[in-house]
């Protein structure tokens, strides 16, 4: 990635900074160049903060930026529609559209007509979001009002599923975007490129996992990696770049308030929350929360998971980073289990795993008999704890489990 890349990366999250109102921000959208000559603001030259970061401003060009921006909102009683940094480009303030507004269009998703506003304008991130868990998550956020980003290794999967959710729920809902969670490069050109075009995001959910069960004895050295690269690594890969934007976009968001405050004018400025609030989130497993026979790889990915997000939880509670953790039960449902040539279901029953089981229904009601609740966990379920968590601005580094009683935290 250029420098200028880089740099153009980091002023937009800066700027979606300045538009957030406690609750909500405006999509910035990065331009060749200035598409109109109305309400235009400019900026001087960006200078580059720790260069050892993905992304980074110095706190005096912010304060400048900042302090900018509040003469132009007071002397034109509007936010800028347009605005110019020197050698960074040009990026449009979109003042309507999906980000400031539309209402729920819950389209038959439970947890989006259940929740009110709670995503409403929000721009989300869902790594494996194709299909699986991911998918069900995206569509309960875009109904809820969201534009969710669904990022995936098969942007096929990818791209089909966007357009179903713009088709259901209204254009701007989503958008599809290739890349390897596992690999540095590719997720810092993802988050460029959606930085690029919404100026930033709020909810960045770590979903894309991957599973290869197996004795200790017999699992190849390339698997046991396999996992560890997508269900652990990636999640510190993603983090690494996730909290360089939302800690720009807290940097300028603070940097407008403290601006403001020192112009005197009251405003409202008592009542606004000391940072601009974003959720890193983990989906993880009940496998994170006790062993998994047979599945050590994967139980022992989850179970670090924990680790990391407990650690990022205390480190970025300081730009108002929430990271926490939801450990499903088993989505019974899903592709994992229910594809019918490749799904566990098919391959428990060929391999004779359940004693006495001779179709697929009676191989998933003997796991439906393990779980307290009787069946297995639902997108929906998942989306409940995922609403919750945006919600609840009280809590950060929890593990929340959503296994229907199949395990308990001690
Ligand atoms: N299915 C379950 O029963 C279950 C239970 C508990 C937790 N989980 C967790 O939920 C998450 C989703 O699981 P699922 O069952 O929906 O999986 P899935 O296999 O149905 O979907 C996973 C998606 O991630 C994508 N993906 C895989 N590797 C990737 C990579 N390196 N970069 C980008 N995308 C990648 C895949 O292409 C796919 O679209 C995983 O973290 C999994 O561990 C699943």
């Amino acid at each position: 990635m250029s420098t200028t890349d880089r740099t153009r990366t980091a002023v937009a999250a800066m700027l979606r900074g300045f538009t957030y109102d406690g609750r909500r921000a405006q999509q910035v959208e990065a331009l060749d160049a200035p598409d109109s000559e109305e309400h235009i603001l400019s900026l001087g030259a960006p200078a580059i903060g720790d260069a050892e970061l993905p992304l980074d401003l110095t706190d005096d060009f912010i304060g400048r930026s900042a302090r900018a921006w509040n003469s132009f909102v007071q002397e034109h009683g509007d936010l800028p529609g347009i605005v110019t940094v020197e050698g960074a480009g040009a990026f449009r303030i979109a003042k309507s559209g999906r980000a400031s507004g539309d209402k729920t269009q819950s389209g038959g998703q439970p947890v989006a007509a259940e929740r009110g506003s709670t995503m409403q304008g929000r721009i989300a991130v869902v790594t494996g979001g194709a299909q699986g868990f991911g998918l069900a998550l995206a569509e309960e956020i875009a109904a809820g009002g969201a534009t969710v980003a669904l990022v995936d290794l098969n942007l096929d999967g990818a791209e089909a599923s966007a357009a179903d959710l713009n088709a259901r729920f209204g254009a701007g809902s989503a958008i599809a975007c290739a890349a390897n969670v596992a690999d540095n490069d590719s997720v810092a050109a993802m988050t460029d490129m959606l930085v690029a075009r919404f100026g930033g995001f709020d909810l960045f959910i770590s979903n894309a996992g991957v599973l290869r069960a197996g004795s200790v004895m017999s699992l190849s050295v390339q698997d046991f990696s396999l996992v560890t690269d997508v269900n652990y690594s990636a999640f510190f890969v993603c983090t690494k770049h996730a909290s360089s934007v939302m800690r720009l976009q807290d940097a300028g968001y603070r940097a407008r308030v403290a601006a403001t405050a020192a112009t005197g004018v009251t405003d409202n400025i008592d009542t606004l929350p000391a940072h601009y609030t974003t959720d890193i989130l983990q989906i993880n497993s009940k496998s994170g929360l006790k062993g998994s026979n047979k599945n050590g790889a994967y139980a022992g990915s989850k179970f670090g998971g924990i680790g990391l997000v407990q650690s990022f939880a205390l480190e970025l509670v300081e730009y108002g980073i929430k990271v926490n953790a939801i450990c499903p039960g088993n989505f019974f449902d899903g592709p994992l289990w229910s594809d019918p040539d490749r799904g566990l279901f098919v391959q428990y029953l060929n391999a004779g795993k359940v004693p006495g089981a001779q179709s697929i229904d009676e191989v998933k009601r003997h796991y439906e008999k393990q779980v307290p609740l009787g069946r297995g966990c639902t997108g929906a379920d998942v989306a409940r704890a995922v609403y919750y968590i945006v919600d609840q601005v009280y809590e950060t580094g929890q593990a929340v489990p959503v296994t229907g009683g199949q395990e308990m935290l001690r």
